[in-house]
């Protein structure tokens, strides 16, 4: 089992030091607050607010996957140079369908040299 980093589990002075390393890697979950049952919305995931992550042949993100608590509802997949072998903000925007109860939303990104990272989680309402 691979080690997941996740923000909250990292000491404020270690944030500090490696707030630079800690940001490009974290994907954030962009959606809104709460949904229509049965409605199709759009849930952005972007990786780091204010750093952007390389894209070179053996250091890049290569899977961004979105789950709702234990469920993986779906995963983009990149190949190294897909994002211009230039640092940049890597995004993806996947379409769903509301169930009928509420979703905790979550995402994983896995770095070729640094790993698997964690979003925090979004709540997101369902309503009638
Ligand atoms: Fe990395």
């Amino acid at each position: 089992m691979p080690r997941v980093f996740k923000a909250l589990e990292i000491e404020k002075e270690e944030k500090e030091i490696m707030r630079d390393y800690l940001d490009r890697h974290m994907p954030h979950v962009i959606c809104p607050d709460s949904v229509k049952r049965g409605d199709r919305f759009q849930v952005k995931v972007r990786m780091g607010d204010q750093y952007p992550h390389p894209d070179e042949d053996d250091h890049y993100i290569s899977v961004i996957q979105l789950w709702n608590r234990e469920t993986l509802l779906a995963e983009a997949r990149y190949s190294a140079g897909a994002n211009g072998h230039r640092p940049s903000h890597v995004e993806v925007d996947f379409h769903l369908v509301a169930p009928d109860v509420s979703m905790n939303l979550s995402a994983l990104a896995v770095c070729t040299k640094h790993g698997l990272w964690q979003s925090e989680d979004k709540a997101v309402k369902v309503n009638d």
